[in-house]
């Protein structure tokens, strides 16, 4: 079941999956996850919170119109290869098409890249290194 959740349900998820643990719950917080605009998504699966992402108003380069990016996108390890990543983005492509967002972007971490694919992001930038974590692209999907 996919539900709108508090980023304080999903901090530990964030620290464990994508900062391998190394982090306090207070520092796995993005400065942007209390905007205007902000919201989480949790996909919950027998009860325990398994997949999360997060996503907020924010414009990338040239394109036009209302922007947001992706952050935070993380599945807990024994839920991992099950579809239910992309079927949280899915869930939020269609939520935000519905909120006249024209267009999603994230910076993707390479091994994910096809990932983000799968739900019709394109690469858009070159390959550049995010320090301590690693190769990223630029993904990016229209809307509208
Ligand atoms: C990237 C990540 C969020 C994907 O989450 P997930 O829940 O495993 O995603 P899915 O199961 O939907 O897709 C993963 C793979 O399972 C496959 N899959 C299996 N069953 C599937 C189904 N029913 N529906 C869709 N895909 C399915 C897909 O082909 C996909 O393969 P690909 O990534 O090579 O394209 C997860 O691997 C993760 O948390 N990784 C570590 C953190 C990370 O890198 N986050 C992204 C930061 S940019």
């Amino acid at each position: 079941m996919i539900k709108f959740i508090e980023v304080e349900d999903l901090l530990s998820i964030r620290n464990d999956v994508l900062r391998e643990g190394r982090l306090t719950l207070d520092e796995c917080r993005f400065p942007t996850d209390k905007i205007v605009g902000a919201f989480h998504l949790g996909y919950y699966k027998n009860d325990e919170l398994a997949c999360i992402v997060s996503f907020h108003p924010q414009t990338y380069g040239e394109f036009t119109g209302v922007g947001y990016q992706l952050r935070g996108m993380a599945t807990i390890d024994k839920y991992r290869g099950q579809g239910l990543g992309n079927q949280l983005v899915n869930f939020a492509l269609t939520y935000l098409r519905g909120q006249k967002a024209n267009y999603v972007w994230c910076n993707a971490r390479k091994k994910a890249a096809p990932f983000y694919h799968n739900t019709g992001f394109e690469i858009v930038s070159t390959e550049f290194d995010v320090p301590g974590i690693g190769p990223h692209y630029v993904m990016y999907v229209k809307l509208k």
